[in-house]
């Protein structure tokens, strides 16, 4: 398996390009299966998870090509309506499939995620959302299947914010008949993205970037071609680099407001941040400062930079309390971090983390896809050699990430 070896204590310097964010290219992947037709999608990010999806939808028919970052699909073959378990429980994104299916071909049979190494991530919003819109579906050995619907409009109201059940539910209404109206919905870059796409081959959405959907159901959409947004996660996870480093690293290709509440925090912790059009610069202090941070929705600090936040706050100055309030159980990293020294106590699903000045490498184990990067960009500022295990984790969502920090200075290199 293999392995990262980091020999921390150079502070990160120069540029590196964002890639496309891996949460905006999934689900506009799944919304290739509503129209028949030869879709293009740039700017995609070569990751596992893109790949992962890739063959889900090979399996329901489409023919895939991938060329650099440009990815084809083809959906006219789609036929088979059945995404099976070994794939969705290896990527719980594949999920989106149900609601494109449903409504293209009136049927799906598709596997239920099953749990998370952080616990429950339960799907129930998406379910009780396309059965108000006129799907019966029924469990059936693992399975969430669904003959002969015909999905109609209606008015759902989420009760909590769900990025992947307003997803769900936008790609199920525009095709659906008449009106549906989605409340309380998520406004993540990745869901107004996914809805411009779809505006842009026909679909008939309005309100989006707001907190209420009105959805038109149109009779056929046109195929996509759309370019896939930067990756606001990994910008905030190479701007936390910066601040762990006392570096000085300029992002690429960003859209600053997409990741302005990790700016922020970053910038209440010492750091000097620079907002261009589509660049940002972030120099770290000599050593950061305590901040206290509640992971929100969007606009709010994600849950998905909690990880990395948490490795910041390890050698702050001062004691910081970091809330993750959308997933409570995702802290797999904090025993990771304590081998390397960090002084960190969980109470629930708060993280008091008592900043140390220095790190000191060690053995650790990658648990998940952010518990990983916050080991990444710890080991980058501790002292000696840390070998990170189970670094399939990374590859899931970081694009040419060992490449993309040895340019930056980092001393770097993958083992088996
Ligand atoms: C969440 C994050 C997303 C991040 C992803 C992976 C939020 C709002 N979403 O998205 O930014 O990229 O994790 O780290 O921060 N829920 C239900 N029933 C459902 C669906 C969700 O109760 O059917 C709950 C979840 O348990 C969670 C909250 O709603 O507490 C947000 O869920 P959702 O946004 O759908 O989760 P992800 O898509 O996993």
């Amino acid at each position: 398996m293999d392995k990262l070896r980091i020999s921390g204590g150079v502070p990160l310097a120069g540029e590196v390009a964002i890639s496309g964010a891996k949460n905006a290219a999934l689900p506009i992947m799944a919304a290739t299966l509503l129209a028949p037709g030869v879709h293009r999608l740039r700017n995609v990010p070569r990751l596992r998870d893109t790949q992962t999806f890739a063959r889900v939808l090979e399996l329901l028919g489409a023919k895939i090509s991938f060329d650099g970052n440009l990815l084809t699909i083809d959906t006219h073959t789609v036929k088979s309506v059945e995404a099976p378990y070994e794939l969705v429980k290896t990527m719980r994104a594949s999920i989106y499939v149900l609601g494109p299916l449903l409504a293209r071909f009136g049927q799906a049979r598709v596997s239920l995620p099953g749990g998370c190494a952080w616990g429950p991530r339960p799907v129930n919003l998406h379910l009780t959302g396309l059965q108000a819109m006129g799907a019966k579906l029924d469990i059936e050995h693992g399975y969430i299947v669904a003959r002969d619907v015909k999905l109609r409009g209606a008015t759902v109201s989420f009760d909590v914010v769900s990025v992947g059940a307003t997803a769900q539910l936008v790609m199920a209404a525009v095709l659906a008949q008449g009106t549906t109206v989605l409340e309380n919905v998520a406004i993540e870059p990745d869901v107004t993205a996914l809805g411009e796409a779809l505006v842009a081959c026909g679909a008939r959405i309005e309100g989006l970037g707001s907190r209420r959907l009105t959805i038109h159901g149109v009779s056929a959409l046109r195929p996509i071609d759309a370019t896939i947004i930067p990756d606001r996660i990994e910008a905030a996870t190479f701007a936390a680099a910066a601040a762990m480093t006392g570096g000085r690293i300029r992002l690429l290709g960003v859209v600053p407001e997409h990741f302005e509440a990790a700016l922020h925090k970053l910038e209440e912790a010492g750091c000097a941040v620079e907002r261009g059009v589509d660049t940002v610069a972030v120099s770290g202090p000599a050593r950061p400062s305590a901040v206290n941070v509640v992971t929100q929705p969007f606009p709010g600090f994600p849950t998905d930079m909690q990880a990395q936040m948490i490795a910041v706050c390890a050698i702050a100055e001062g004691t910081s309390v970091v809330e993750d309030t959308i997933y409570h159980d995702r802290f797999t990293h904090v025993q990771e971090l304590a081998r390397m020294g960090a002084r960190i106590e969980l109470k629930g699903n708060v993280a008091v983390v008592n900043g140390v000045r220095h790190l000191s490498g060690a053995q650790v184990m990658a648990t998940d896809l952010r518990a990983s990067a916050s080991l990444v960009i710890a080991a980058l500022a501790a002292e000696g050699e840390t070998l990170i295990d189970r670094i399939y984790h990374l590859d899931r969502g970081y694009e040419a990430l060992e490449r993309k920090l040895s340019a930056l200075g980092a001393r770097v290199a993958r083992v088996r």
